[in-house]
């Protein structure tokens, strides 16, 4: 009765000790963050620039529904894209992230916070066809981009152009 105790439980301990290791092994990387979120913020510049195409070409606002809930969803993770280690120069791959982000990380999730703000209140508006204030929301949201940039970000101001 004893023994079999012992194995039920050494076979529990042998099971977890598995799945914990083969959670490590599908673990992402450093460099994997980098080159998500590299990818996540070029298309963050896509669909910030169709946005503001769409309305210059007199679309109403519910018709942005999408790309301004899909930016708004990103802002909310875009924070925690930054791990430790992940900065300009701290790794083999190429990164504008400067040392700030980390040094002031209480006003690095300043910035993005304001920027998850503005991105929210976009993706309303556009469920509500608020298409003036949907425009103008679209300056609210370029200006929150570029306060980032400007203190987080090396190279050039605004959305690079690769
Ligand atoms: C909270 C800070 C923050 C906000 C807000 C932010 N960015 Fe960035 N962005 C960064 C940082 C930091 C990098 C550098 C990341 C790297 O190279 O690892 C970056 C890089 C980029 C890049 C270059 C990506 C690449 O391939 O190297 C583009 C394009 C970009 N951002 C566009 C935008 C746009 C458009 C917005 C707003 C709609 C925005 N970002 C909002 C911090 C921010």
């Amino acid at each position: 009765m004893l023994r079999t105790l012992a194995l039920i439980i050494g076979l529990c301990i042998a099971v977890t000790a598995t799945s914990l290791s083969q959670e490590n092994t599908h673990a992402v990387s450093g460099l994997d963050v980098i080159a998500a979120r590299q990818a996540s913020l070029d298309m963050s510049a896509i669909t910030f620039h169709s946005m503001v195409d769409a309305m210059k070409t007199g679309r109403e606002a519910k018709s942005q529904a999408y790309p301004a809930l899909a930016l708004a969803k990103w802002a909310k993770t875009l924070p925690r894209m930054f791990p430790a280690g992940t900065g300009e120069d701290e790794t083999s791959v190429s990164s504008q992230a400067q040392p700030a982000i980390w040094q002031d990380h209480a006003g690095f999730n300043k910035v993005a916070a304001n920027y998850a703000d503005a991105t929210a209140r976009l993706a309303s508006l556009a469920s509500a066809n608020d298409t003036a204030a949907f425009t103008s929301q679209l300056d609210v949201v370029n200006n929150a981009c570029n306060s980032c940039h400007s203190r987080y970000k090396s190279g050039a101001q605004g959305p690079s152009r690769k």
